[in-house]
């Protein structure tokens, strides 16, 4: 019988990704969304709302293995109280919901396993390479990063095998980052912003998935993994190399922190800071990432338009 994995927010950039790859390697794919859609054979839907704390049991009953995905957007509008409030709700009440369905049922699945972010760190650009061991920061995306992993914890705490992927700036071209740059370098306004030494830690859309795979058939997988590459990508360098690869031209300066500021609010240091992360615990696992160079992962993202 096939085995059955449940995606929260599986309707998402990552999530569409993870399901068509799980569906190749032979699982069932049991998507809880806000929206119910039409069922094929190998996908089906689950109507939860996290706000007022419903949820179809049913695919969490089901379920062999659970990867958590949902969550407000972080970089979509500007952080208002409201939305900072919806971004860290979505990700943590969401947990212990699926949480709660597990414990009041008694049921155990074969893993549970949340995204979370490399923000757990902090937006300050320290000096060092951020570890799993590294502390976490005290800013929104830390204390956010931080409560989501907490509510995971509460999931480990049932005796079911939790693994955190920490995900750094995920490259694929139908969504995502990418999605909303190459309109911008398109009509020739692209640009280094501010200073643009901070880094950029990014991995592939393809190793992405791949590690939430590995953390599903790999019982040594639990708790925090860093999921980026270890390079030193600064946002400069980013700049460069997504213009040459898709043939756009840089002629812009830098565009100063302060107008980014103006325009994103709070918000604008998730394009302003960045910290070098390890990958370290993973590669020590096992893992191979297959995109490790920055031109090579572009190149992919225009040829597959994934
Ligand atoms: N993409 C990145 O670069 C990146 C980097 C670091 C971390 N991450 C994390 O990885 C996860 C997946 O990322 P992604 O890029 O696939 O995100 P995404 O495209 O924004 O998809 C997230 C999904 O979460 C669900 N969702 C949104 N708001 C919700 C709410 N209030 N309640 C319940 N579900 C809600 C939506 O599904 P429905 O509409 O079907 O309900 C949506 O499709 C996110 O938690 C994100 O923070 C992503």
């Amino acid at each position: 019988m096939k085995k059955k994995v449940v995606i929260s927010g599986g309707t998402g950039f990552v999530g569409v990704y993870l399901t068509s790859l799980l569906v190749k390697k032979g699982y069932e794919v049991l998507v809880l969304s806000r929206t119910l859609r039409p069922n094929t054979a190998a996908v089906s839907y689950y109507l939860w709302d996290v706000s007022s704390g419903t949820i179809d049991e049913k695919a969490i009953l089901e379920a062999d293995y659970i990867v958590h995905l949902a969550g407000e957007s972080i970089g979509d509008t500007r952080w208002t109280a409201a939305r900072k409030k919806a971004i860290l709700e979505s990700r943590v009440q969401s947990t212990t919901l699926i949480g709660n369905v597990l414990k009041s049922n008694a049921k155990k699945v074969q893993a549970f396993i949340s995204a979370s972010g490399i923000g757990i760190y902090g937006a300050l650009n320290g000096k060092g390479i951020c570890t799993e061991e590294t502390q976490v920061g005290h800013d929104f995306l830390g204390k956010v990063c931080e409560e989501w992993e907490k509510a995971a914890d509460g999931i480990a705490s049932l005796g079911i095998r939790t693994v955190k992927i920490r995900t750094g700036l995920v490259l694929g071209n139908k969504a995502g980052f990418l999605q909303k740059m190459i309109p911008i370098f398109k009509k020739g306004l692209g640009a280094p912003l501010g200073s643009g030494k901070q880094f950029m830690p990014w991995i592939h859309i393809h190793d992405l998935c791949a590690i939430y795979l590995e953390a599903i058939e790999n019982d040594q997988m639990e708790g925090a993994y860093n999921a980026t590459i270890e390079d030193s990508t600064t946002n400069s360098l980013f700049t460069k190399t997504l213009a040459s690869v898709y043939n756009y031209s840089v002629w812009l300066p830098n565009i100063p922190a302060f107008v980014l500021e103006l325009i994103l609010g709070e918000m604008a240091v998730i394009v302003l800071t960045g910290r070098r992360i390890s990958n370290h615990k993973l590669l020590h696992l096992g893992f191979r990432f297959h995109f490790k160079s920055l031109e090579a992962a572009l190149q992919d993202c225009v040829k597959s338009k994934d």
